[in-house]
């Protein structure tokens, strides 16, 4: 796809605020502090329009991204953050829960995994509860700059094996830093917005 428009939309904390046109929506799911606004950048080509930190926990609501008036990226708040109180735990959890399971134009999760890492636990909880709903799953190992070359097909199967891939699922190796994994993702964005 060639993106020749991206803009913020809205940083949406209930659901009358979630745009009202019918967009296809493809969310980023994943650990706190993983890379899921980095690769939105790289995706579109923008240094920083999705809010990156080195500090985890920044994503806070859900942030809409307009890209081409044919899609939106929904970027989640990340999981797994310790610092982050348990009540506004569960508000973030409940928010994510009832968005994932009611936004009928929402085409593909896109859970993004550190490449380098065997899952977390968090990670397996998030894979296998979208799996208890049926809702399709794209597992992005990012970072993958950061490994030797030599070492990405054991790093995929580590990740593979854990998660239990199912056979529908896709995996994409992805860097933000290089650009790695950009064109497959985006065929494989580009086939679930049609579905
Ligand atoms: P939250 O919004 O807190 O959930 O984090 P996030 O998942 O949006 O992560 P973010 O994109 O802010 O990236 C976190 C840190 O990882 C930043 O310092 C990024 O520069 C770095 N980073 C993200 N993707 C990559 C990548 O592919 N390669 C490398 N080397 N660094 C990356
Ligand atoms: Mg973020």
């Amino acid at each position: 796809m060639k993106v020749t428009n991206a803009e913020f939309v809205i940083s949406a904390v209930r659901p009358d605020q979630y745009p009202g046109d019918a967009l296809p929506e493809i969310a980023l799911a994943g650990r706190s502090n993983v890379g899921k606004s980095s690769l939105i950048n790289r995706m579109i080509n923008r240094k920083n329009l999705a809010r990156t930190s080195s500090t985890p926990g920044k994503t806070q609501h859900l942030n809409y991204y307009r890209i081409n008036d044919q899609l939106y990226f929904v970027d989640l708040p990340g999981y797994g953050y310790a610092k982050v109180s348990k009540t506004q735990r569960q508000v973030w959890g409940q928010m994510i829960e009832k968005y994932l399971l009611e936004r009928d134009r929402l085409k593909l999760i896109l859970l993004v995994i550190d490449l380098r890492h065997p899952p977390t636990k968090d990670d397996e909880m998030m894979y296998d509860w979208l799996k208890h709903y049926d809702l399709p799953v794209c597992v992005v190992g990012t970072k993958a700059d950061k490994i030797p070359k030599s070492r990405w097909q054991k790093h995929i199967k580590i990740i593979k094996d854990s998660l239990v891939l199912r056979a529908r699922d896709e995996f994409v190796m992805f860097s933000s830093e290089e650009g790695i994994g950009k064109d497959e993702l985006w065929s494989h964005i580009s086939r679930h917005i049609l579905e």
